[in-house]
């Protein structure tokens, strides 16, 4: 007699993976002038987002609390909470923060509004411009996905970062900029 034996795989959907599955069903416009269009893409940037995250997750080690910084719709904010990452993402412009609730709402998302970072109403988003944020030792990581060319240009972003960084904290930026950009 012959026995077989069968591996069981379990493939389990992840939150952000369902997630992506309702962003497929349902029907929301974003609306923004922007050089950067494919945010205006739902599942193709949450995808995308998912896609650098693997490809950095095991450099960046544990962190508990993340600032996601330039955080335009919200999905990388949204994202990192569903990681397990008590995070507040940083964004000033009010009319994307705004379809930001709205969209994430209508996905079964609630983000929360708040006015300094507090990590306990995960995830959220503080109305403010990053490189006038005060602070010492604030967050584990910063992240920018896909972070603008105004943000990569100035010299304060570095900085503040740094400030706002606890010890030991990581930075993880992605950019569609091209690199002599980024050189200079
Ligand atoms: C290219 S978008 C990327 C948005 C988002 N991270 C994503 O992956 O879809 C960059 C965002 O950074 C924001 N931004 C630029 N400068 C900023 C600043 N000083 N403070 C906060 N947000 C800023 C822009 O408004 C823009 O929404």
């Amino acid at each position: 007699m012959e026995y077989l034996e069968h591996q069981i795989t379990e493939c389990k959907k992840t939150k952000v993976d369902e997630l992506i599955e309702r962003m497929k069903s349902i029907d929301f416009h974003l609306h923004q002038e922007t050089a950067d269009k494919l945010q205006l893409n739902l599942q193709e940037r949450l995808v995308s987002i998912q896609n650098i995250w693997n490809a950095v997750k095991l450099k960046i080690g544990d962190p508990k609390t993340a600032l996601d910084v330039g955080a335009g719709f919200a999905y990388g904010t949204v994202f990192l909470d569903m990681n397990g990452i008590k995070t507040v993402g940083i964004k000033n412009v009010h009319a994307k923060n705004t379809q930001a609730f709205k969209l994430f709402r209508k996905l079964g998302v609630t983000i929360n509004k708040v006015n300094k970072v507090d990590f306990s109403k995960s995830p959220a988003i503080f109305e403010t411009d990053f490189n006038e944020m005060q602070g010492n030792e604030v967050a584990d990581l910063i992240t920018m996905f896909y972070l603008s060319g105004e943000l990569v240009m100035n010299p304060k972003t570095l900085q503040v970062c740094e400030k706002l960084l606890k010890k030991d904290g990581r930075c993880m930026f992605s950019t569609e900029a091209n690199r002599s950009t980024i050189k200079k």
